[in-house]
């Protein structure tokens, strides 16, 4: 069968970024090290990597706040490093941290964005209105800023980024900090204004949110994209599915391992209390059968067993060989 074949423009396209910092007395950081990106118009994609991998550092070079070293970027064929003034009026960002004015309410944050952007001073107030009604923020609109809670201020800091009804929008890290509830209300607020048509790049480190939200995942670490697709395509790219056994005793955990291993496309993972174990398989069915029936024999006895498809965790530690959240940790530490 003939395959249709869609033409899709690339919207947001980076070519081989490379973006370097030098802190005083400290080693160079390449922050972007060759790092291509291609957004579809019209579809989300999610920059996805953990602390440090350089996806604010490629979200202020695609909205022209800081130019690379090298490489080229273009949103809609517009070059950033060279058409910056044509780029700014089609494109809202809301950036990792809040960008508003904490003196001023909800509703002239709004307003103050609009008059910015030279929208005349009736058509700035209905903008701001309409944004207010659209976030849920009718309440808070008279308030100064100041005594807005952490999900009230990505709200405003993202309906500001709206303002203009911008043709792409850049959200970096939208839902860092929200907790549960607002979170959900922000994946809401995302997929309708896509619905609407609106190309968007987001980042996160939740792999959970983009799976939720983005057509294309790119993964990136390093300041490189290592793996683009679809999380489908992600998640079938590393291989197979996961064989995972919960032992009664850990006890059984040596030979319980010596089984998983003769099934695995890869060495098994062994929980710290050595009662979960769970090893990549090229076919789950056929391998948790046989796993099953050696463990049977050998009379392992078993809280549970199953297969599962792999996570965007799975995913991320099989490109990176590290998991997505390490460096978080470490810097916590
Ligand atoms: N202004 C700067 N000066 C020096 N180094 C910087 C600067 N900005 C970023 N870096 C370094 O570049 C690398 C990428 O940083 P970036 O902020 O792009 O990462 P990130 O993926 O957004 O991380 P996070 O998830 O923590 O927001 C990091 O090693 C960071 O320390
Ligand atoms: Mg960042």
């Amino acid at each position: 069968m003939v395959a249709t074949i869609v033409w899709r423009m690339a919207y947001i396209e980076a070519v081989n970024l490379v973006k370097t910092y030098t802190p005083k007395g400290a080693p160079v950081v390449r922050a972007l090290d060759g790092l291509s990106l291609s957004v579809p118009r019209g579809t989300v994609t999610a920059l996805l990597g953990p602390n440090g991998a350089g996806k604010t550092t490629a979200v202020k070079v695609l909205t022209t706040l800081i130019t690379a070293d090298s490489g080229t970027a273009t949103i809609d064929g517009l070059d950033v490093a060279t058409q910056g003034s044509e780029i700014r009026p089609i494109i809202g960002v809301s950036g990792q941290y809040a960008a508003v004015d904490e003196n001023l309410t909800g509703f002239e944050n709004l307003d103050m964005v609009g008059r910015l952007y030279h929208l005349g001073a009736k058509a700035s107030r209905r903008r701001a209105t309409e944004l207010i009604e659209l976030f849920d923020l009718t309440e808070a609109q008279n308030r100064p800023v100041k005594g807005f809670s952490g999900g009230m201020r990505r709200r405003i800091d993202l309906a500001g980024a709206l303002v203009i009804d911008p043709r792409v929008l850049f959200l970096d890290e939208p839902t860092t900090g929200l907790d549960p509830r607002s979170r959900l209300g922000m994946w809401d607020i995302i997929t309708r204004l896509v619905a609407t048509g609106t190309t968007v790049l987001l980042t996160t480190q939740y792999l959970e949110e983009a799976d939720q939200l983005a057509d294309d995942i790119a993964v990136i670490d390093n300041g490189k994209v290592i793996a683009q697709g679809t999380s489908d395509e992600l998640k079938s790219s590393i291989g197979g599915q996961t064989v995972e056994l919960s032992l009664v005793s850990e006890a059984d955990s040596a030979s319980a391992l010596e089984i998983l291993r003769s099934h695995g496309t890869s060495a098994p993972d062994v929980s710290a209390d050595q009662r979960t174990l769970s090893v990549t398989v090229a076919s789950g069915p056929a391998a948790l059968q046989s796993v099953l029936a050696q463990t049977e024999a050998r009379g392992i006895r078993l809280h549970d067993a199953g297969m599962k498809r792999p996570t965007l965790d799975d995913v991320f530690l099989t490109l990176t060989g590290h998991a997505a959240t390490v460096e978080e940790e470490e810097k916590a530490s």
